[in-house]
């Protein structure tokens, strides 16, 4: 029985109970047997987690290019690495094999080299969802640079407090991007951002939309006539397994983005482990994630976890509704994708438009639908289920986080019987525990509580950039011994998750997580307010929405306050992006606070909600008045 590909449930129950018994041989087996190693480790696993310090595979050496591309040269070299689909249906779609890629990194991983960038360098990757991106992250990891992408939505200001937070020396950029029948000129938010960046060098410019952009002397060169000159092979950097990958930022519920740093081995084993497993991927199958590389779903599951398979990975550029809310189903007609994994809040979106936008598209490649991000809805749950997968396939709702690297709760398909909203059974090597209020682990069945997770497994993020002592006080102080997730759960009779949302304040909108206390910043950033509050309150495309309460520091006359809500998601949109705009601005002149000054959201989110009749007990505020008065106003 090979324990790296399960294919029932009994088979599950056993790699589950072997992988809890003994993990670092469960851990040992999956890395001996399924990648290629300079040189073996000399220790599975070596933690303490009350420092935290966790190290896999130590004293190993390799490069994980090597295990996503080198090795399957030879009897993969024909094969397609990438799928690249465009934004626009009539622009010709790309097929890279896997000795295209080789090329493409290496050239690029030569160009890098060539601009001063060396091991353990960053590099910030703010890039549209074209080849160019897959391949700079894997040119990065290539020479032993760590790789930094910042989602391409985001602001001047967002993408320079994420490299400036990291010292980045490159940025990669494009002259812009497409976006249904939009262009944004991504170059010119780059060029903003680099005003306060001191740590950049250089800014290679990939072409995309062909649009006149400003270069600046001695920082700014074309990407394409460098590669065209590089050098086709490139002799990957040896690395040790705990050596950083990359750093991802997330966003937490108070402070800055935390940028989580994930190393090589631990996060290479994980992601391929869990991405044959999670989607039964079969050689030759076509997989398509949906999500964006700036976000970790891109990192695991459209780069490292599929080509460290040798499978063939769609990169799509577009978005769901161009030219028409067909488009997803068009292009899984058009590769014969066989994995579809994507977004609740895409699919509630589509769920909204006529059913003959799937209808018309042959979906029978289809063989195992996923969703990852947020709770998925029942309804949104049976919609995916009806239609897209004609009920002939599993969905896997899969549940993990930036932190964690790779899947940790989801069915495996045709062993898992699912059930819609249960992201079901932990896989091998996860170990969840449920805490109550006082500490406690909450045992048996039938419990709900805060989701921990009790014993180390290979793709977890291993420190916070430059800050370990936020990493510890995030998610290792909550819990003696535990990482604590930050998520509510239950576990049913048969022992199936369940998961209940975040219990701070984290607010996760269109599955995109946002952190409370930056928004307020930026808010707070506008002349006329004194104070601001945000909440979360049920949307039912985006999941979650946001509501502002915002103290001004005068009343002034009602009809200003239209423009003063635009001003203020004007603010919002440049301090974080557009993603983080609210839908719902109420101005008030009070905030229910405890005697302490700190705001009670609990509060604010039963009003947000239109739930206000167990309100609980105001009476210990500092100012009970105002909360009647927030109720009057609510819209
Ligand atoms: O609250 C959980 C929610 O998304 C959070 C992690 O967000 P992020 O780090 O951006 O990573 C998203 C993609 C992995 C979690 O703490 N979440 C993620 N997947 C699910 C989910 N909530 C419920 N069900 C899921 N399947």
């Amino acid at each position: 029985m090979s324990n790296y590909h399960i294919k029932n449930l009994e088979e599950y129950f056993q790699v589950y109970r072997k992988s809890i018994r003994d993990p670092e041989s469960f851990w040992e087996e999956i890395a001996e047997e399924n990648f290629m190693w300079s040189k073996r480790w000399d220790k599975v696993l070596e933690y303490d987690l009350s420092k935290p310090e966790i190290s896999w595979y130590k004293g190993a050496k390799l490069n994980i290019t090597e295990n996503c591309i080198d090795r399957h040269l030879y009897t993969r070299g024909d094969k397609t690495a990438i799928i690249f689909e465009p934004n626009d249906p009539s622009e010709k779609s790309e097929h890279i094999t896997y000795k295209q890629l080789h090329e493409r990194v290496c050239r690029f991983a030569n160009v890098l080299l060539e601009h001063g960038i060396e091991k353990g360098d960053r590099v910030c990757i703010y890039l549209p969802m074209i080849p160019e991106q897959a391949i700079s992250l894997l040119a990065c990891a290539r020479i032993g640079a760590i790789h930094s992408v910042v989602f391409a939505g985001f602001s001047a200001t967002a993408l320079s407090t994420r490299i400036n937070d990291s010292d980045c020396k490159m940025v990669i950029t494009s002259d812009g991007s497409y976006r249904g029948n939009k262009t944004i000129d991504l170059k010119g938010i780059v060029d903003e951002a680099l005003e306060s960046c001191p740590s950049v060098k250089t800014v290679l410019v990939a072409k995309r939309i062909n649009s006149e952009i400003a270069m600046k002397p001695n920082r700014d060169k074309w990407l394409l006539p460098l590669l065209d000159e590089a050098y086709h092979h490139c002799v990957p950097v040896v690395m040790d397994a705990e050596d950083p990958l990359f750093i991802l930022y997330t966003s937490g519920s108070t402070g800055k983005p935390k940028g989580m740093v994930h190393t090589t081995a631990g996060y290479m084993v994980y992601t391929a482990y869990t991405f044959k497993n999670v989607f039964q991927y079969r050689e030759n199958d076509v997989f398509w994630c949906t999500a964006d590389i700036g976000w970790i779903t891109g990192h695991s599951y459209i780069v490292y976890g599929p080509l460290a398979n040798g499978a063939t990975t769609l990169m799509f550029e577009g978005v769901p509704s161009y030219p028409d809310f067909g488009r997803f189903w068009q292009v899984v007609e058009k590769h014969k994708v066989n994995q579809f994994y994507t977004a609740p809040t895409a699919i509630r979106a589509l769920a909204k438009e006529r059913l003959d936008f799937s209808e018309n598209y042959d979906l029978s490649s289809l063989k195992i639908l996923g969703s990852v991000g947020e709770p998925i809805n029942e309804e949104a749950w049976h919609w995916y289920n009806d239609n897209i997968g004609k009920k002939n396939c599993p969905i896997v709702d899969t549940w993990w986080q930036t932190e964690t690297g790779g899947i940790m709760i989801s069915p495996i398909p045709y062993s898992t019987p699912t059930i819609p909203t249960y992201a079901t059974l932990p896989l091998p090597g996860i170990q969840p525990a449920l805490m109550d209020e006082n500490g406690e682990e909450l045992k048996g069945n039938l419990v709900s509580g805060r989701l921990c997770i009790k014993f180390p497994w290979p793709g977890m993020a291993r420190t916070i950039w430059g800050n370990h002592e936020r990493y510890r006080e995030t998610y290792f102080s909550t819990f003696e011994n535990k990482y604590f997730t930050g998520d509510g759960a239950l576990r049913d009779s048969t022992g199936y998750y369940r998961i209940t949302g975040r219990v701070d304040d984290v607010i996760i909108v269109s599955g995109h997580n946002l952190g409370t206390a930056p928004i307020e910043d930026a808010i707070n950033e506008h002349p006329a307010v004194a104070e601001s509050a945000i909440v979360g309150f049920p949307h039912d495309v985006k999941g979650n929405a946001l509501y502002g309460f915002v103290i001004l520091k005068e009343i002034g006359e009602t009809r200003l306050h239209e423009n003063l809500r635009k001003e203020i998601n004007q603010i919002i949109t440049e301090h974080i992006g557009p993603i983080a705009k609210l839908d719902k601005i109420q101005f008030t002149t009070g905030l229910p606070k405890t005697r302490s000054g700190k705001i009670m959201r609990r509060i604010l989110r039963k009003i947000a909600e239109k739930d206000t009749d167990n309100l609980g007990d105001i009476s210990t505020l500092l100012n009970p008045e105002v909360v009647q008065e927030i109720i009057d106003s609510a819209i």
